[in-house]
């Protein structure tokens, strides 16, 4: 039987990515996490967007101008379909997901919260969607609380179940670990955050480029993730805020382009979306994006989860069956995205990412940026393997090496 991934031929399009043909001679690119790979019609996208169409966004009335504010905002719509937002107004670039969610937090939260109450986060957020509640709340007297996992690094929703109550202003939930590869019931909670009407941004860095997201059916209120995990350029991401939400936020950055009006000692902003893109908008960034999501769109997000899941799986396996490996998460299961994190007893992770590396090996060693994590797996930080469309079987059969090789010459 074809499976879904087994229709696309996943060999072929590793030829779409330059750096495998002409970067480093050996490169087991295994931190799409961090970052993804380019492919070939993103980076011409900003070539022929310097050479041919670059011009101000919003800000002039000659013909180039004017085509470059035309590619900007069908841009923005590439956006919007990508996630099934209901509008494109709904769609707002920002630098990276970082910025969004610190858009939501410094615009929205600080005038919704009050004292005494409560923000939820969960135990397994990246500080990017922990560290903007927390000054928040800090800020405004009320609590960030946080959902706990259980022993497989799960979310425990029983906990949580009743926890969610009159007070709680906004659940922050990131949809893919980035250190477990756990997928989280993003729907689940979003039904129980609308008992009490409560908002939910959904922190989509790790699952926007890797599987099907869909803002309408997820019934999210906010949405964040960048274009650089996703084979789009870096320097530009976005906030998918629901319309209503959207009124009620004030923009972070002030300056040209987000105002109507500018008083002597007031001033009327400019209409949803523009409020919120003070200063010259990223019309390189924005025109790779839009050719990023449309080259992901067109292979399938449900095979690239498919191809994902099943790479992770394999290296899971191979990796259980060395002597001294921690893998870190529950078992394969379909919760699982291709995100994979480990240690080897007894060894530091960075020497296992420098003697991988020096094997053409590219994983990640760290905290990754998930302290409160490490504190529940009990480690200051793990080895990381994360796996992309365009990884094979040779990558994982080199990660092994590389971790037979590590084991070696540190002698665990
Ligand atoms: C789950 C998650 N959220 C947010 C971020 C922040 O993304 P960016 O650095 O592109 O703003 C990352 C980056 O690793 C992430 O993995």
């Amino acid at each position: 039987m074809l499976t879904a991934s087994d229709s696309v031929d996943f060999d072929a399009l590793r030829k779409d990515f330059p750096i495998f043909d002409s970067g480093p001679q050996t490169l087991h690119y295994l931190d799409s996490a961090a970052t993804s790979q380019k492919p070939r019609c993103v980076i011409d996208a900003i070539d022929l967007c310097y050479r041919n169409q670059y011009g101000p966004v919003h800000r002039g009335l000659y013909p180039l101008a004017e085509s470059a504010t035309e590619a900007y905002e069908k841009a923005r719509q590439t956006i919007e379909n990508f996630i099934n937002a209901p509008s494109p107004d709904e769609i707002i670039f920002t630098r990276s997901a970082t910025e969004a969610i610190n858009l939501v937090a410094s615009g929205w939260a600080r005038q919704a919260l009050e004292a005494g109450d409560e923000i939820w986060v969960s135990q397994m957020e990246h500080h990017s969607n922990y560290l903007p509640w927390q000054r928040v709340c800090r800020d405004r007297g009320a609590s960030l609380k946080v959902i706990p996992l259980d022993s497989s690094g799960q979310l425990d929703l029983d906990k949580a179940d009743g926890l969610f109550g009159n007070r709680t202003r906004l659940i922050a939930i990131t949809h893919v670990s980035n250190v477990l590869g756990i997928v989280n019931p993003v729907e689940k909670i979003t039904r129980l955050a609308s008992v009490n009407s409560i908002p939910v941004l959904v922190d989509a860095a790790q699952s926007v480029g890797h599987m099907p997201v869909d803002v309408q059916s997820l019934s999210c209120d906010f949405l964040v993730a960048s274009a650089h995990k996703m084979c789009g350029p870096g320097g530009i991401g976005f906030l998918y805020g629901k319309k209503e939400r959207l009124t009620q936020t004030e923009p972070l950055l002030l300056g040209g382009g987000m105002v109507d009006q500018v008083l002597a000692d007031t001033s009327i902003w400019a209409e949803i979306p523009a409020r919120f893109e003070a200063g010259s908008p990223n019309l390189a960034g924005a025109l790779g994006f839009a050719v990023a999501a449309a080259y992901i769109e067109e292979i399938g997000r449900q095979p690239i989860a498919k191809r994902e899941q099943e790479l992770a799986a394999t290296a899971f396996e191979a990796l259980s069956e060395i002597d001294g490996v921690t893998i870190y998460g529950p078992e394969n299961s379909p919760y699982r995205s291709g995100i994979l994190s480990f240690n080897i007893d007894g060894i530091h992770p960075h020497d296992i990412a420098q003697i991988a590396g020096e094997h053409g090996v590219a994983i990640r060693a760290g905290h990754h940026c998930c302290q409160p994590l490490m504190r529940h797996l009990n480690t200051p930080s793990t080895a990381r393997a994360s796996f992309s469309f365009y990884n094979n079987k040779d990558d994982i059969a080199a990660l092994v090496m590389a971790v037979h090789e590590t084991k070696k010459i540190l002698g665990s």
